[in-house]
């Protein structure tokens, strides 16, 4: 485990969404050679991860590691690592802090240096580690943590650093302990779907919980769903991803990249939207408040800059206003100030706004405004 790692929310690709059980290295290979030829690896995604489903039913005999099903993965981990690695891409495994993953697929509980071994051996960069079939040892922070600590600590025993991802929905407040013991990323809630209805219990749960989130460790919303079935409407895959790029999820796509729509492909690549993700504080947006079916969030970035995220959940257009003291949490808000205000979406200067700035919300959409200096 690399503190280093951690310095900003990991960005990358994982299997489970899209492929569900039907993983492989043809899949893991091509995701992985249309991230650099699409120009996504240059735009920060690095992960390319490996989810449930991709090992044997049973250890093997001797050396007790979990044997990588030759059928799926004729080259096993470590020929797959190998191809990811020659692309300047990092490779992500699954495991699970249980006895079985939640697939029924053998979990690391009680074998967690054997396979923090094996996966060093491997090559593995990234371990998201699951939390089924735990034998009951759930239930409060004490007992979960010592459940995960197992495998944090057998991490750091092995040379390779390895990017250690609690899969631990929202349980036994995971944000309290998953630091401790050595998580870089921990899940805040239950399974995301591709529902905007998902989208928005997830973002509630994470209001409360977002002063969390900082360098070293962050409140894991759950992989992205932009594209994965279309089952939400751009302007709602729009928002998805501005918010749990303001909020400092990690970004871990899930669709199938190889083949997606412009509309997708220009969601994903918002380079202004992305540099907030990565922005070197590391800070989440706070929703400063709640008005009917709209929200709005903000918070400071690095070199005195604000962002701040306007949201509706409603179904119509509505115009929103947010004030300098609302967006600047009234803490340095000169409210007569002029500020120049710039829309991530639109790519486009907006101009300079005194004491306050309205804009217009379409019907489950986010207006995303950047102000280059505070009030
Ligand atoms: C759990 C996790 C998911 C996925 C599946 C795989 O539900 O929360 O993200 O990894 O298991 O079985």
């Amino acid at each position: 485990i690399d503190p280093s790692l951690a310095k900003t929310p990991q960005m990358g690709w994982n299997s489970w969404n899209k492929y569900q059980c039907n993983v492989n290295e043809t899949v893991i290979v091509n995701t992985a050679n249309f991230m650099v030829s699409s120009g996504l690896k240059d735009l920060g995604y690095q992960y390319i991860n490996i989810d449930d489903c991709w090992s044997l039913h049973q250890r093997d005999n001797s050396t007790q590691r979990i044997v990588p099903d030759p059928e799926k993965f004729p080259n096993g981990i470590k020929g797959v690592a190998d191809k990811v690695h020659a692309l300047g891409l990092k490779l992500g495994i699954y495991s699970d802090a249980g006895t079985n993953t939640c697939a029924g697929y053998p979990g690391s509980y009680g074998y967690e240096q054997i396979d923090a071994q094996a996966f060093s051996d491997w090559g593995v960069d990234y371990l998201k580690y699951d939390n089924c079939n735990n034998l009951g040892l759930a239930g409060n922070a004490s007992i979960s943590s010592k459940r995960y600590k197992r495998m944090g600590d057998a991490l750091k025993n092995v040379s390779r650093p390895i990017f250690f991802s609690l899969c631990s929905w929202g349980q036994d407040d995971v944000w309290d302990w998953g630091r401790s013991v050595g998580g870089q990323s921990w899940r805040m809630s239950g399974d995301i779907s591709d529902h905007w209805s998902s989208v928005v219990s997830i973002i509630n749960q994470e209001v409360p919980i977002a002063n969390i989130s900082a360098p070293g460790g962050w409140n894991d919303m759950d992989m992205l769903e932009v594209g994965v079935y279309d089952q939400m409407t751009i302007t709602e895959y729009t928002s998805h991803f501005s918010i749990w790029a303001a909020m400092k999820s990690p970004m871990i796509l899930g669709n199938d990249i190889t083949n997606m729509t412009s509309d997708i492909k220009n969601i994903i690549t918002n380079k202004e939207v992305i540099a907030v993700s990565q922005d070197s504080l590391g800070e989440s947006v706070k929703q400063r408040w709640v008005k009917g079916d709209t929200h709005l969030f903000a918070g400071p970035l690095s070199g005195q800059a604000y962002v701040a995220l306007f949201l509706n959940e409603g179904n119509s257009t509505v115009t929103m206003t947010g004030t300098w003291s609302d967006v600047f949490n009234n803490k340095h808000a000169n409210k007569q100030k002029s500020i120049a205000v710039r829309d991530l979406w639109a790519h486009t200067d907006l101009g300079s706004f005194r004491a306050a700035v309205s804009v217009d919300v379409e019907a489950h959409g986010v207006r995303m405004l950047r102000f280059n200096q505070q009030a």
